[in-house]
Parts: C-alpha cells; structure tokens; sequence
C-alpha cells in the first residue's frame, strides 16, 4: 500500500488497483483527496501491471461532498474539475464503489468513472441547490444522461438524495453489492475486465436525452410542478437550464453553459444568503459556555403535561424517533380528544403514503396516556404543555417536583411566562428549562430553548441535544416577553395594524410579505391560527385592538368559522371581504385617521424594519447568544425566506445606516416613539458595521 496523499492511499489487487479515500468524517473532497485522486490515477493509468481501478473509501460513508472549510477561499489546485477529466479520460476501467453517502462532489466523482456499485443502504444526492448552487463539476450535464431527464431535475431541484434500489433502477448504479465492498468493487473490474466491457463513459450517452429532444412541454412541465416549493429561489431555475443545455448542446458546450450558470449563481444574493444560513445554523449548536462535552441526561424516557394542541404534537416527535412518551392529563376526555388528534395526525400521513399503517401502530404504541400524575415517575425530561396561567404552571411544577426523578430535566413550554417564576415553584430550578416548540409542534422544526437564571448547563445541553434528536433545531434564548421570535412577530403586528388603519387592505399588507418570500402575511396568519386565541388573551388583559376585536364580536374567527380577515370557500381558499374593508374603514373614520394609499415599499418597511430593531434590543440584552440566531429563529419559526438569509442578515444586506435613516424618517412624520433605533442599531449604523460583523 503506498500513501499518496495523507488521506488516498493506493493498492494492488492483483490486476487492480485500489484507490481509498480515508478523509474523516465524511471524507470531503479536501485539497488533499482531490491531490491524492489524481495523482493515485496518473500512478494506476501508468502502471502497465493495472488494468483497471477502483475508488473506495474508509470510514462510514463515500465522500459526501466538499470540504466546507475551503468554501470562500481561493480554489487549491487540482480542481474537482481536473480529477473528474483524468478519471473519465482513464483508458483503464475505473469503477467507484460506494456505501454511505456520495453527495455533491463524491456524487460527481462517481459519475466521472465508468461504473458505479453500492452497498444497499447506500444514497445519492446532489444537494448543491440547498445552498442556492448546482452541481457544477458536470453533474447538471452527466446526471441526465444517466438516469433520465426527468429523475435528474428532480434529483437536482429536491437535493434530497434518493436510495440505492431507486438509484439501481434508474441506472445511477450497475450493481448492489454485499460483503467486503473493496473486494466487491474488484470483483466488478475484474468480471467488467474478463468480459472486455467497452469503457461506458457517461459524456457520450445519448439515449435518454433522445427521449426528450424536441419536447419542451418536459420542461415546462416540471417548472410548473415544482413552482411551489422553488418560488423566490433562484437555483431551481439554473439548473433546469442547464438540463435543457445538456439536452440540446453536445457536452464540452454544456458544461460551459453549466459554469456560467454556476457561477450566476455563486454571485446571487441568494447563494450567499443561503451558504450563510448554512453556516448560522451550525453556529447555533454552539453555546460558548456550555461546551460540547458538557454531560448531557440521555432520554430514554419522556413525559409530556396537556394533550392540547401543543402538548399532542410534542409527544409525536418522540414517538417519532422510538422514545416512550408518557401523556398526563387532568380529565379522560381531554386525554382521548388528544390522543385522537395524534392518531388522525399519523393516519393522515399514513394516507399520503409517507408512514405505513405498521409505523402508526409502532408510534401510538409508544404514546402512553393517563390521568395519573405518578405516571412521570421514570421520564428523564417532563414538558409541560398545559394552559398558559401562571397559578396552573407554578401548580403544576411544584407537583412535578415531587413526582419525577431527582436528575429529569423539567420544561415548560410556555411561550409569554416568565420561566423563572415558574422554577421557582420547584425545589429545583436548576432542573428547569423552557422548550417553546411552534405550533404545529409535531411540523415546525424551531425549538426556542429557554435558559433560566438557574438553569444547569446539563438541563441547557439536554435541550439542546434532545432538540436535535427529535429533529428540531435548537436556539438557544433569554427569558424575555416573547422570547426572541414572537417578541419581533410582535413589532411587526403592530404596524399591520396601523397600517390597515391608514389606508392599506389586509390582502395588501399580505402580499407584500408573500411577494417577500414568506408563505403567508399576518392577517392570513392570523386566520389560520384563530383569532379567537388573541382575543380571549386581549380581554383577559384590558387591552383594545379596534378591527380584530370588531371581527371576532362577529363570531369571525378565521379558517375555521369560515371567516375572519378573510372569506373562505369550503376548501378554504381566501377573498378579500367587503364587510371586512367596511369595517377598517369605519374604525379609521371613528378615530379621525384620513386614509391614503400606501406604497408597497412603505409596507415592507413598516412591517420588517421594527423587528430588526427589536432584534437589536435582543442582542444588546443577551437574550438571544448572536444575530445568525435570530435569522435561525426566523427561517424555522415563521418562514422567513431563506434565500434572504434572515432579518439580521437581510438588514446588514440594506446597510443599517439606510435602514435607521428610513427609521428615524418615519418617526419624524409620525412623531411616534416606536420608531427610536435601539443604540446598537444607532452604534452600528454610525459605525458603517452590520450585525453580522459586530
Ligand atoms: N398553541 C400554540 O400555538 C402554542 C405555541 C407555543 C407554545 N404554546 C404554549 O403551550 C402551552 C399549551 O398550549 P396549547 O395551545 O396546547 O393549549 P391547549 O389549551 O390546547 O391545551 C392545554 C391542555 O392542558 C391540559 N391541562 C390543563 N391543566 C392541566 C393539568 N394541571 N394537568 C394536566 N393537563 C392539564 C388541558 O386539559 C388541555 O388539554 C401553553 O403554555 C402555550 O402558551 C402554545
């Protein structure tokens, strides 16, 4: 065995040779991979003892894509590029044999060579467009050729990597292979070889792009069927571009075509906010006073308080990922009305065909209700899920206190109480911890974890890390009205709402923000999840919001009577209602405000500008650890546009001098003191810095 590289080392089996990658943990295509490819194939190629060659690696998976530390710097030689030509170009056989992952450019790298096997747990993907890119080291030009137009776009357009018996299918792999991978990838060369198997290189398909030559209604087809999911994204479009180019250039031309699009795209405002985003989320793992190795409570076992809304959703997530979840509830009516939400739920997936009627069964069966408190006895985390009244939570802290053991972590997830209040009802404060989970808590992959005053940093690296194995993303948060996503939603409300007292329409307000990027505006927010909710929440505290509380007096509580800002047709499609517009305009007149029109632009500001500067106020407090949380927070929470990073980011992208300036304008012609940028935002924007660069 000789080492080329520090992490490619070359073999002999007999007439073959062994090329293996070992680059852990997932053997990136580093610098020295690439190196240690191309200059292992020049030694095999000149080796006149070889007659063909086998790419393997070490570890748990095949290389599963770039090195991210390179991202951003000055491209090392031998491109990616420069090692797929000579593998390609090999007059020897070269066969990739693969487990694990071959993403990105380990995928790539596979269809450089002239055959591929795999174990049968293996997966490829070109996952490039989750960071707004293509695959650009040919893959838009040889995936196609490969397994067909079609499965390539949407291979492409999803990133989501797709298994070996579907791979094997679409001819992505000529053979499933068990045993000794190394052996059985020799196995291949040397039955590829003793049958004198012509060299099949994918550059030189035809067939399959044959098939849709002359057809453009594939094309359009498949825009119109992904239009949903890719809108505002710039990257689907490129790479159905570049398809269309492999299908109706010879391939040196496509891959031209391919590089311009490759690098439109790694330019866009849209890769970057995504690369960036990519990186936000790692960063929010991180909590620099709780570091990794801090002892996390590993859960065996879960109790979860309330089988309402939130609490039924939060015990799926368990069940989800084969974790005991005990459900406890005051009356046996209440525990059946959940449970049965959480059955509909799993059949309802079931029906769609993503769950077999087994799994529902396997799930429930792990979601034990009871009315019996003594029931959390054995759970190493108890969530509590019940109504959101401070006496009820303090009462039923103080009754977990002492029932669960003495090393469970205790959460609540409240989303406005103070935590602290709520632990001190314990004997153990260091024990308690927020986990406020967005509805619907089984769907939205946002945890805010809530750090009290006394909160342990084992109760803070469990959260975290049982975040992450219920498949949520964890960030980290203060105790504060609101957290840190519902306490800027909350700035954005409020001018939605002066914004429809001086002269724009709720579907206006809405569109701008869907026009932005999100799924939906707040009044369409607000009807579908009940308006009912604010309006019990707004008596009980004396406080007036002139046009919701007139549309819930009419019994108009959204989605679910039919009506609320909007009118809905049975399969709850929206329309703007008269009576609605009636209504605004008739509050307007009672407070003496003279509607105008409003500019869209004006809108967006108003809607968007408040929440950075709260976010700013957020920062400077230390309730949230870094502004790349935020924009976490925001893109898994409320569906802020990834592809505009998140507010933080976004705000860094207008230049906070401008966004301030825009700020301080509107409090001059208001004279509201809503509008006062909060000292970081003035520090910064004086500074010419972003929050990004603090
Ligand atoms: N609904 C949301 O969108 C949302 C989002 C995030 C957080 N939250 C928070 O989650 C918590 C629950 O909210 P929800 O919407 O699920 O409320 P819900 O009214 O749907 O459910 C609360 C459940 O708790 C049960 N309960 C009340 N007292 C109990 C007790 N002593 N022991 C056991 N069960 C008891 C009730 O019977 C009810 O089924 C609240 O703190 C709320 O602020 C709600």
């Amino acid at each position: 065995m000789t080492a080329i590289t520090k992490s490619v080392d070359l073999d002999r089996r007999g007439r073959v040779a062994v090329l293996t990658v070992n680059n852990p943990p997932v053997n990136a295509l580093s610098q020295h991979v690439r190196q240690g490819l191309y200059e292992g194939l020049k030694q095999a190629i000149s080796d006149s003892a070889v007659q063909a060659i086998v790419i393997v690696c070490a570890g748990r998976t095949f290389i599963a894509g770039a090195d991210i530390t390179e991202f951003g710097k000055p491209p090392a030689d031998p491109s990616l590029h420069t090692v797929l030509d000579i593998i390609e170009a090999s007059p020897k056989p070269v066969v990739a044999a693969i487990h694990g992952t071959a993403l990105g450019g380990g995928l790539e790298v596979t269809l450089a060579c002239h055959s591929r096997v795999g174990v049968k747990d293996a997966r490829f993907g070109l996952p490039e467009v989750k960071l707004g890119l293509l695959p650009g080291a040919g893959g838009t030009q040889r995936l196609p050729r490969v397994v067909g137009v079609e499965k390539a776009l949407s291979m492409m357009v999803s990133g989501d990597p797709i298994r070996a018996d579907e791979a094997l299918k679409a001819g992505l792999v000529d053979e499933i292979v068990d045993g000794d991978l190394t052996a059985a990838g020799v196995a291949f060369a040397e039955k590829a070889l003793s049958e004198k198997r012509p060299l099949k290189k994918i550059r030189d398909l035809d067939d399959k792009l044959a098939a849709v030559r002359g057809k453009p209604e594939v094309f359009a087809n498949f825009r119109k069927s992904v239009a949903r999911q890719t809108r505002g994204f710039r990257a689907p479009e490129n790479i159905v571009k570049a398809v269309e180019a492999a299908v109706s250039l010879p391939f040196e031309t496509g891959l031209k075509r391919e590089r311009e699009l490759f690098v439109e795209l790694l330019n866009s405002p849209e890769s970057k906010a995504q690369r960036y985003f990519f990186f936000a989320e790692r960063e929010a793992a991180k909590i620099p006073d709780v570091p990794p190795d801090t002892p996390a409570k590993e859960i065996k076992k879960a109790a979860v308080i309330g089988a309402g809304t939130m609490g039924g959703g939060i015990a799926m997530n368990f069940a989800n990922v084969g974790i005991p979840v005990t459900v406890v509830e005051v009356q046996q009516e209440a525990l059946d009305r959940g449970l049965g939400i959480v059955r509909k739920n799993y059949e309802t997936t079931a029906s769609r065909g993503r769950l077999t009627m087994a799994d529902v069964e396997k799930r429930m069966g792990l979601i034990r209700g009871t009315t019996d408190f003594n029931a959390i006895a054995d759970a190493d985390i108890v969530i509590e899920a019940v109504f959101e009244e401070m006496p009820i939570k303090k009462e039923v802290f103080a009754k977990i206190d002492k029932i669960a053991k003495p090393d469970a972590v205790l959460a609540t997830n409240t989303s406005t109480l103070d935590v602290n209040e709520i632990a001190s009802a314990t004997s153990r404060p260091e024990s308690v911890i927020g986990t406020h989970f967005f509805s619907p808590a089984n769907v939205m992959r946002l945890l805010e974890n809530v750090r009290g005053a006394k909160s342990s940093k084992t109760a803070i690296a469990t959260a975290m890390a049982v975040g992450r194995r219920i498949n949520k993303v964890p960030v980290l948060v203060g105790v504060c009205y609101g957290f840190v996503g519902n306490r800027m939603l909350h700035q954005r409300g409020i001018q939605a709402e002066k914004l429809i007292l001086e002269g724009a329409l709720p579907h206006q307000v809405d569109r701008v923000l869907y026009d932005f990027g999100f799924p939906m505006g707040p009044f369409a927010m607000g009807d579908l999840a009940g308006l009912d909710v604010g309006w019990r929440i707004r008596k009980g505290r004396g406080v007036k919001s002139p046009v919701a509380d007139r549309i819930c007096e009419l019994g108009r509580f959204g989605q679910k009577t039919g009506a609320g800002y909007y009118k809905y047709d049975e399969k709850r499609n929206p329309t703007p209602d008269p009576d609605v517009e009636k209504i605004i305009v008739d509050v307007s007149t009672e407070m003496g405000i003279t509607r105008r029109p409003i500019s869209d632009e004006e809108i967006l500001q108003r809607l968007l500008y408040p929440m950075v500067n709260e976010g700013a106020k957020i920062l400077e407090e230390k309730m949230a650890l870094r502004a790349s949380d935020i924009d976490v927070i925001w893109v898994y929470g409320y569906g802020w546009p990834v592809y505009r990073g998140g507010p933080m980011f976004w705000a860094d992208s207008i230049g906070l001098e401008a966004l301030r300036d825009t700020m301080l304008g509107f409090q001059r012609k208001t004279g509201d003191a809503f509008w006062t940028p909060a000292p970081l935002l003035n520090r910064l924007a004086d500074a010419g810095k972003g929050f990004l660069d603090r």
